[in-house]
């Protein structure tokens, strides 16, 4: 599974290298980005160009480059760390200009190998953790020592998930590659080689490949391919043959952009604990407020719009039921038409993916002229509310594209997740073992990939209720609120009329809705209210509607009363089995949807990113 946040290419061969990975990354286009850079040989130098903002400002700059340079590598950068500025934009050097970088991933150590060599007197242009393993490597890279094995050496002092690629002023004609967690795939051809983040960006080139292993190094040189384990030792090509088109290429050889993303949830729970979990098992936020500040605050209004706003309910469910902090959740459009009671004391959190959604922005305005302390959880790093806010914690959910939301939802989740474990530990709060709860989080990107397993069940179901003329969705607690996100994928990209609420909430209205026919999902996650919910099912079941149950696999009652049974693993803390239970959800609309053959990725009447108000 191909798991991106940034684009990479790279080539060495007689052909013109700039313009080669100048087209890669034009291929790489359709991912987004918000700034891209090229490092190329120049006179026994290595020439470092790049460019904030659309490729074509890239393509302007290097108008004037010389066209007689076949090495280059090429990055378009879709930030996690550091604003998308020129500075930050990759390829970065080492202190010495000896070797160029790109990455794509998170170092999760960069700030204390950043503390160990500024005490050694390295300086760095950008507030990135890729300058900082530049560094590392430039460190490694004593004279006499190949640049593989400078990299190699240096990978040893990383932590995190990462892929690198990285050429040298010293050594002409070579790339050097290395995979931790992070694809790279290399482009085999006739006394040329190239590599990539992406299928799309070597296809039109060659179609035999060498996907990257874990862990493992790659050396490329116009002559050849090298793949290298962790120890130096060089291993056998597996080649493959890439027969997909470009469109499937794109859509990592699914045959929608939501599925691909929905497939992304393991590594994306994994990616947003990346670097925020230390050694002691505590939460680690960077830039959030200092400390005091977490006791000073008396009540959090949660603000967002669509699936951001269902993630903010989430957050509600955990801020006040494990922080006993008042939580309130608004529509952005209606918080700020609706001149909201706001204490000083309180914080606004604005959670959006875009980051550039017009009512989340106004409302963020709206609190700002208040004088209320702001902080957003924003999936695009320069987007205009994680620049206004006061402090922004970052999704890392890598560039989202299906009109419907998936993975966005699931990083939002987990970030405010974090932030209510980090409180509980600045605050100290009594009764909350943080350990406790990191532990089980650790645990879900294993959980989350066994969910996606049962993606052959949820299928079948999927056939049983395509023809529904009507959706309930339902559940208790947290699965009240992963029901209205379910509800919300459901009626995005089905067109099938739902009604979501509470399961308590249907025998004050919507039980008057069920006739035969009439499909009732039940989330089912937590064991405190299964009995209750077995009723509601009963409820629907006697008037003619089919009950399908996301339950867990430790449930012993709710798969007796269910029609259609569909489990989620069990974690201690319910919440997080209920977050695990939105993937089902998704994949039930999805494949509805894909029966019914409606569009999926861009739904009618729906845009990605709504910037009017
Ligand atoms: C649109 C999108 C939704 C998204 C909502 C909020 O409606 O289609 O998927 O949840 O906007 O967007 P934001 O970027 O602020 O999260």
């Amino acid at each position: 599974m191909l798991f991106n946040m940034c684009g990479i290419a790279g080539y060495v061969g007689p052909k013109n290298a700039v313009d080669v990975v100048f087209d890669q990354l034009k291929r790489l286009e359709y991912r987004g980005y918000d700034s891209a850079g090229i490092a190329f040989r120049d006179n026994g130098n290595i020439a470092v160009v790049k460019r904030a903002g659309k490729l074509s400002e890239l393509g302007k700059a290097l108008h004037d480059m010389p066209s007689d340079t076949h090495l280059a590598i090429a990055h378009s950068r879709w930030a996690t760390h550091g604003a998308p500025t020129d500075l930050n934009a990759h390829p970065h050097y080492d202190a010495y200009e000896q070797v160029a970088m790109i990455h794509n991933g998170i170092i999760e150590n960069y700030l204390d190998l950043r503390d160990e060599l500024v005490a050694k007197g390295h300086l760095f242009q950008s507030q990135t953790d890729t300058e900082v393993a530049a560094h590392v490597i430039g460190e490694e890279y004593a004279p006499g020592v190949p640049l593989e094995e400078a990299v190699r050496r240096a990978v040893k002092r990383l932590r995190g998930a990462f892929a690198l690629v990285v050429i040298s002023k010293r050594e002409d004609g070579k790339i050097v590659a290395v995979r931790n967690a992070s694809p790279i795939v290399i482009g085999l051809g006739k006394g040329e080689n190239l590599l990539a983040s992406d299928i799309p960006a070597l296809l039109p080139y060659t179609r035999d490949v060498v996907v990257l292993e874990e862990g493992h190094l790659a050396v490329l040189t116009p002559e050849g391919v090298r793949v290298l384990d962790e120890d130096g030792r060089d291993l056998p090509l597996r080649t493959e043959r890439i027969d997909w088109d470009v469109a499937m290429a794109e859509r990592g050889g699914y045959e929608h952009f939501m599925l691909k993303e929905i497939h992304e949830q393991p590594a994306v729970i994994r990616q947003s604990l990346a670097g925020r979990i230390d050694e002691n098992g505590q939460v680690r936020l960077e830039r959030v407020f200092s400390e005091h500040v977490w006791t000073e605050i008396d009540r959090v209004n949660l603000i967002a719009c669509g699936t951001a706003y269902h993630a903010a309910l989430m957050g509600k469910f955990l801020f006040e039921r494990l922080l006993r902090l008042p939580t309130d959740v608004y529509y952005s459009s209606e918080f700020r038409y609706g001149d909201p009671v706001l204490s000083p004391r309180s914080l606004a959190i604005f959670v959006s993916q875009s980051g550039e959604t017009a009512d989340t922005l106004a409302a963020l305005r709206l609190c700002k002229a208040r004088r209320i302390r702001t902080l957003g959880i924003v999936n695009v790093v320069g987007s205009s509310i994680a620049r206004e806010c006061d402090r922004t914690i970052f999704t890392q959910a890598g560039p989202e594209i299906s009109v419907a939301s998936t993975k966005a939802y699931t990083a939002q989740v987990m970030v405010l997740t974090l932030l209510a474990l980090y409180i509980a530990q600045v605050n100290e709060a009594a009764g909350i073992r943080v350990d406790d709860w990191i532990g089980e989080l650790m645990q879900l990107p294993e959980k989350a990939k066994r969910v996606l397993k049962t993606e052959p069940q949820i299928v079948e179901v999927c056939r049983k209720i395509q023809d529904a003329p009507l959706c309930f969705f339902l559940g208790r607690g947290a699965d009240a609120y992963t029901a209205l996100e379910g509800a919300l994928k459901f009626k995005e990209i089905c067109y099938v009329p739902t009604q979501e609420s509470p399961a308590g909430e249907m025998k004050h209205g919507p039980l008057a809705l069920v006739v035969p026919g009439v499909v009732a999902i039940f989330g089912a996650t937590d064991p405190a209210t299964a009995d209750k919910v077995v009723s509601n099912m009963k409820e629907v079941q006697a008037r003619g509607g089919t009950v399908v149950a996301i339950t867990t696999d430790e449930d012993t009652v709710v798969h007796k009363a269910a029609d259609h049974v569909l489990q989620v693993p069990h974690s201690k803390h319910e919440f997080l089995t209920a977050l695990l239970s939105v993937i089902p959800l998704q994949l039930i609309a999805y494949h509805v949807a894909r029966i019914r053959g409606c569009e999926i990725d861009q739904p009618r009447n729906l845009a990605k990113s709504v910037t009017v108000e």
